[in-house]
């Protein structure tokens, strides 16, 4: 066949780039495109090398990750580490299941071992006469990188095993990850100390378990789930992976509890599915699911490919990276007038959602990043957490970008802006600055404050444009022919509105404080200072060192409630607040429960009320609420659905409650 020049070409510069992508994610650890991206060229690659039979040993499509870097002795695997090939969609997986049912000459439902795919580093761990010998790295699945000196500062993986033969060889495979939760902390402290956060917790991993010192290696807490066996003299074998993993539990391995066994194609997809819906909620980071036959001996009547196994298969989920351009930065004002620069991205699809704008935190975080606009950056958003800029790809750019610079006139009102602390930018417009208006109203109708219900911020913003409402007390003037003038607004919701906004009249002292928008002042304050000063005149005249004796309350946040209540604009406003009908009951309800400094987290669906409603009367009752569990939690409140945080709760020993538990607790 002639293959026309073009598709060489193609072919030449796939192969080349794919052994650039395989060094710096395997070797470098430093990987340049998303996982996904990657795919997509080994995929392109395959597809021409089977079109126009160009398929070799040598083309980066038939081999395994990349050979060990000469820092680090090598080891030969004696039963080479294959990869696997991967599906993306049901039928995909269907089809695989066919082709096994086929290879079997069978049409009975076939048993399988369904099993999360760890995004981590595939290591071999070598125990001769029961003793850990010899770990290493996959490597280019031939030889791998001998890193057994930081394998032993893994406190799961055991040293030696009893195995009552002497003479055996007994080789186990398996993942090498770091937590999302020891990854958030570890970056957590990196923060406070300046120093450089890591991408995610697979490149945080792969650096520890390929760091020269030991030591070093031992900062980071990382784990191992096993997933399969190599080698293995002097030892009988099971018949199924199944019963491989119970005996490898029984040795002490580590092995991965979300394993499950199902039968035929359609319970593996369930499979698939359920670990995607749990995704978020588990401690590891997953990439897919991996399906594999269960029974040994069908694996070797099955066999295998120069790459991968044909008895197996990744299902891969959507990934949670992806590269995309950042087209410009906007600088934001907050309620407090904050200036925060957010970049406007290049749609892209990723974690399950289309991002085309991400928070960039601060100046700083710009700099960290070395961020300009025009480019090419990885965009991450795992779970429900915020997308974020992880890494900008500077190679493969042609022209330079445009550096991003801080404004020195706010870009709403044009007032000056200044530095607050070493990093935040602030307006010193005030509420002479219509950014900052629109932002303290969103704020005085949320939920958690006087909770106008219908009251949008597309509505907050058009009012504000028009000079109908200035600050929160005029919304208690506004009437229904203003309203029903606004776009979106018919004369129904119109008057829902101003229903909702004569509800919201009747409020509580704690829910008003937090309204006012006083910096530093968040639910709980505000609720610490209810209690303190059921009567509002007591707090406007608090001197600063009694605000001080409140607890939980440090010089800091002090300070802002006594420049607050200083302030003739602000006591005039709560003035006219109260006037236009604003109201609470001066009883507190504190004194006579039990819950007072409690801390409560709630998870999980509840029946009989809201997340929100319990939360609001675990507030009221002077409990605290918070979204983590730690040790200094007192109850977790678990309702169907829970997941992470119940397992964190039993962790650490906190007490769970039940919703009928939990509803016998309140008064
Ligand atoms: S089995 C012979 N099982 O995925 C089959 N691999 O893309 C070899 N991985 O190199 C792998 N979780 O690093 C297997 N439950 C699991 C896995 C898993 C993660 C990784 C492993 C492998 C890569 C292939």
């Amino acid at each position: 066949m002639s293959i026309p020049e073009k598709i060489q070409r193609e072919v030449a510069s796939l192969r080349k780039a794919i052994e650039r992508h395989n060094k710096l994610y395997h070797s470098l650890d430093n990987p340049e495109i998303p996982d996904a991206d990657y795919d997509s060229l080994v995929e392109r690659l395959e597809g021409l090398e089977r079109k126009y039979a160009l398929a070799s040993d040598s083309s980066p499509s038939s081999s395994v990750g990349f050979a060990p870097l000469p820092k680090f002795s090598e080891v030969h695997h004696q039963i080479p580490m294959l990869s696997l090939d991967k599906v993306f969609e049901k039928d995909g997986l269907r089809n695989f299941t066919k082709r096994i049912g086929n290879l079997l000459g069978t049409e009975d439902l076939i048993n399988f071992s369904c099993e999360p795919k760890i995004d981590g580093i595939a290591v071999s761990l070598l125990y001769e006469d029961g003793k850990l010998k010899r770990a290493s790295t996959r490597g280019n699945g031939k030889s791998g990188e001998d890193i057994t000196h930081n394998i032993l500062e893994i406190p799961c993986i055991p040293k030696t095993i009893e195995l009552k033969k002497i003479k055996t060889r007994f080789e186990v495979r398996g993942e090498i990850f770091l937590s999302k939760l020891n990854f958030n902390e570890i970056n957590k402290r990196a923060r406070q100390e300046g120093q450089k956060v890591f991408v995610n917790p697979r490149n945080t991993a792969a650096g520890a378990i390929r760091q020269l010192d030991p030591k070093k290696s031992a900062k980071i807490p990382l784990e191992m789930f096993c997933y399969g066996i190599g080698i293995n003299e002097g030892i009988a074998l099971p018949e199924s992976l199944r019963e491989i993993f119970s005996v490898l539990k029984e040795l002490g391995f580590p092995v991965n509890e979300d394993i499950r066994a199902s039968s035929g194609a359609e319970e593996c997809l369930d499979f698939c599915l359920e670990l995607y819906s749990k995704r978020d909620l588990l401690d590891y980071e997953i990439d897919g699911a991996v399906i594999k036959v269960d029974s040994l001996l069908s694996q070797s009547l099955i066999g295998q490919n120069i790459r991968a196994p044909r008895w197996a298969i990744a299902y891969k989920f959507p990934a949670e990276e992806k590269i995309t351009k950042v087209l410009g930065v906007e600088f934001q004002v907050g309620r407090t007038g904050t200036i925060t620069p957010v970049a406007r991205l290049e749609p892209v699809f990723v974690g399950g959602v289309t991002v085309s704008n991400t928070t960039l935190h601060n100046m700083d975080e710009i700099e960290r990043l070395g961020l300009g606009i025009g480019d090419r950056v990885i965009v991450r958003r795992a779970g429900d957490v915020i997308p974020k800029v992880v890494k900008v790809l500077k190679s493969g750019q042609k022209k330079p970008t445009t550096p991003i610079i801080a404004p020195r006139f706010c870009p709403v009102c044009m007032s000056p802006i200044e530095k607050d602390g070493a990093v935040l930018l602030r307006c010193t417009g005030g509420s002479s600055c219509s950014a900052q208006r629109k932002e303290m109203l969103k704020h005085f109708v949320s939920r958690s404050a006087l909770d106008i219900e219908g009251m949008g911020d597309k509505l907050i913003d058009q009012l504000v444009e028009e000079g109908l409402i200035k600050d929160a007390a005029d919304i208690f003037s506004l009437d229904a022919s203003v309203l029903i003038e606004m776009d979106r607004l018919g004369k129904k919701s119109s008057e829902n509105l101003l229903a909702a906004i004569t509800k919201s009249q009747e409020t509580t002292l704690a829910k008003f404080l937090y309204a006012l928008g006083i910096r530093e002042v968040g639910e709980a304050t505000a609720l610490s200072l209810a209690n303190r000063y059921p009567n509002l005149e007591d707090l406007v005249l608090a001197p600063i060192e009694e605000l001080e004796t409140i607890e939980d309350i440090g010089p800091t946040v002090s300070s802002k409630i006594t420049a607050f209540f200083a302030s003739k604009t602000n006591v005039d406003l709560i003035k006219r607040l109260r006037g236009a009908g604003v109201r609470w009951s001066v009883t507190s309800t504190i004194n006579n429960t039990n819950l007072l400094g409690k801390t409560f987290v709630l998870t999980g669906a509840l029946e009989s009320l809201s997340r929100r409603e319990a939360k609001d009367r675990l507030l009221e009752l002077g409990a605290k609420v918070s979204a983590s569990v730690s040790k200094n939690t007192d109850f977790v409140v678990s309702g169907p659905g829970s997941g992470l945080k119940l397992s964190k709760a039993v962790e650490y020993g906190v007490k769970v409650l039940d919703e009928k538990e939990f509803l016998a607790l309140l008064p």
